[in-house]
């Protein structure tokens, strides 16, 4: 029987039995809760407060379960490690859909389907699916409490995995009920886990109706539905109806020894880096200078009344990659996750510590490895962790968190950064000549794919904004939003692209990346002071010699040069790949963005 979020239940509505009361009298919540019950018909209906006491009941009920594992309470206190089944460990691109009423609406780039499809197809799977299970109301709030830009939904989930993942990732609990009070504008969220069989998981969104539908899976980009679900499909499509942005992106400040403050978004593909990057500890080299984390994963940002672009972090917590995660790369990363931290896939040691592909010290001759198999260092040719293993950690654990990460204004971006996984054709770093240029360096943006997502990894593909699985709308609109918004930032960030990713013959990184980003960063923040200068080229200003600060950098000069060489024929054939990228979209493409093509094209040509 096909329900819909808003229609009426062809169920009784008394199924809210169990042992918690309901302690919300808001009529809209109440009655969709109570048809989302009749539709699942779980056993107990339980409403998470979001208390410390909750949490040790929930956690001693997963462990009990063996849904988490105690991990050695006295080197990780507080941490835990969930296996998740094994064919459902990354997002799965070809079973999210975007249900908007045409096709035309979700766009080129977008699985579709037809709402009353969806409702109906899911609305079957639903039907009966948490039979013996408790359904969790999980109520939480996107953005700090009390914030003009902050949305309330409410997750219903039979997962005690996603309520205590949500728990760290949003303010959830009574804090969301608070402020959500007799409202209807919050996100329906309805998960199911049913027995993760891939055939029957979907992940829908219904952008017009404020909700989102996911079944079938039990991984964190799938399931839990603040993040990439609402912060950013469904957020990127109220952000264009409201005139704001949910981009792919951290927030970081840069403080300077003088105590000059600059915020930075960048937006980089899934696993490129920007967890890392929002983390960062600056070289000995630049004594004085520190970094302060906003947020590593997503950005609101609306014009504030200055006509500066303000973002605040919607989350509360980093949901982020463990392999390659150590004291040298990214040592905030470690003390954050070194307490209160859900391990999601990664390997275990014999005395209950975690360990992952590039973590610290030597490799243990023995592991359990992230399916629980006994695993070797002699013996066993696959990883132990997941290459997609991650780590769940409150973002207060971070010892560089910024103070103005709950400012409920938002911080003042000076420049946005696009960058992708590239081996070569894109510089070390380039800067935009212009929003519109800028506008089109991040609907071009391109990057090999990761395995944060399921399919084959290694592969280029065109990644605008960072965005492409994570836009609720068609790319080609959002696109126009990015160039429209320029009217209304009279005092607009200046946008550059990055590449950390550049390799030499070898398939060597030419740049040593992570703590020693902070020499670009550094020219960005400068850039976007006005207070050095910069070398034309074709695409947009680069460094001039001597701009970039090598000193007391590991690497040679040749290898430098080779990180921010611009080959006209590697671009010239990156030219013509945005050209196939942007035919997608037909007539519907902002004709100012094929017009900056063909001029760089054209530009080559001169030369
Ligand atoms: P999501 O959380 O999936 O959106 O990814 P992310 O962008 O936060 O990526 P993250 O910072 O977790 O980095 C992913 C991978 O890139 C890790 O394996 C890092 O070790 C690697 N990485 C990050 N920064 C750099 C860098 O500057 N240079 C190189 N070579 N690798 C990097
Ligand atoms: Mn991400
Ligand atoms: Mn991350």
């Amino acid at each position: 029987t096909p329900v819909s979020p808003t229609g009426k239940s062809p169920y009784p509505s008394s199924v809210l039995a169990g042992p918690s009361k309901v302690p919300s009298t808001n009529p809209h919540l109440v009655t969709w809760v109570n048809e989302m019950a009749a539709l699942c018909k779980p056993d107990r209906v339980v409403w998470v407060d979001g208390s410390e006491e909750e949490k040790k009941r929930l956690t001693d009920e997963a462990v009990a379960q063996g849904t988490l594992l105690p991990l050695n309470q006295e080197k990780l206190p507080g941490c835990y490690l969930h296996r998740s089944n094994p064919n459902d460990v990354a997002r799965v691109e070809q079973l999210t859909f975007i249900c908007t009423p045409t096709a035309d609406e979700a766009g080129p780039t977008n699985n579709w389907m037809a709402p009353k499809d969806a409702y109906e197809k899911l609305g079957k799977l639903f039907d009966g699916s948490m039979r013996g299970r408790t359904m969790y109301v999980v109520p939480y709030i996107m953005g700090p409490a009390g914030s003009p830009m902050a949305k309330v939904g409410v997750e219903l989930t039979d997962s005690i995995y996603v309520v205590l993942n949500m728990r760290i990732m949003a303010r959830m609990g009574n804090i969301a009920l608070k402020q959500l009070g007799e409202s209807n504008d919050f996100n329906r969220g309805l998960h199911s886990t049913l027995d993760c069989n891939p055939e029957r998981r979907f992940i829908c969104h219904f952008p017009q109706d404020n909700t989102i539908w996911s079944v079938g899976s039990g991984y964190g980009g799938n399931v839990l539905l603040g993040k990439k679900c609402l912060a950013l499909r469904v957020g990127s499509y109220l952000g264009r109806k409201e005139g704001w942005l949910a981009e792919h992106m951290l927030i970081l400040g840069v403080e300077s020894p003088e105590g000059e403050m600059t915020y930075v978004a960048a937006a980089f593909p899934s696993a490129c880096g920007k967890t890392n990057f929002a983390m960062m500890i600056p070289p000995a080299r630049f004594k004085g200078w520190k970094i302060y984390t906003v947020g590593d994963d997503i950005a609101w940002m609306k014009v504030g009344e200055d006509g500066r672009l303000r973002a605040v972090n919607p989350e509360f917590g980093y949901f982020g990659v463990a392999p390659g995660t150590n004291l040298k790369s990214n040592p905030n990363a470690m003390r954050t996750i070194a307490r209160d931290t859900i391990y999601t896939n990664v390997a275990l040691t014999s005395d209950g510590d975690v360990w992952w592909e590039g973590k610290d010290g030597d490799i243990p001759n023995e592991l359990t490895d992230w399916q629980g198999r006994p695993w070797t260092r002699k013996g066993s040719t696959e990883k132990a962790a997941h290459p997609n293993s991650r780590f769940t950690a409150p973002m207060t654990n971070n010892p560089a968190l910024s103070r103005f990460a709950e400012d409920p204004e938002g911080v003042p971006i000076s420049a946005i950064i696009f960058g992708g996984r590239r081996a070569n054709t894109v510089p070390l770093v380039i800067q935009a000549f212009s929003w519109t240029h800028g506008v089109f360096f991040g609907s071009a943006l391109g990057s090999e794919t990761t395995a944060a997502a399921a399919g084959k990894t290694g592969i280029v593909r065109r990644d605008p904004f960072a965005m492409l699985p994570f836009c609720g709308y068609n790319m080609a609109d959002y696109f126009a939003h990015w160039l429209e918004m320029q009217a209304f930032i009279t005092n607009p960030p200046k946008i550059f692209m990055v590449n950390w990713f550049r390799q030499d013959k070898n398939g060597n990184f030419l740049w040593p990346g992570f703590g020693e980003n902070m020499r670009v960063l550094k020219w960005i923040v400068d850039r976007a002071r006005l207070r050095v200068g910069g070398q034309e080229t074709p695409f947009g200003w680069v460094p001039r010699a001597g701009d970039l600060d090598l000193s007391g950098l590991a690497i040679s000069h040749e290898q430098v040069d080779a990180a921010t060489e611009i080959d006209l024929d590697e671009w010239k054939a990156e030219l013509e790949s945005h050209g196939d990228f942007f035919k997608k979209f037909g007539e519907r493409l902002p004709h100012v963005l094929e017009l900056q093509r063909e001029m760089f094209l054209a530009r080559i040509e001169t030369l």
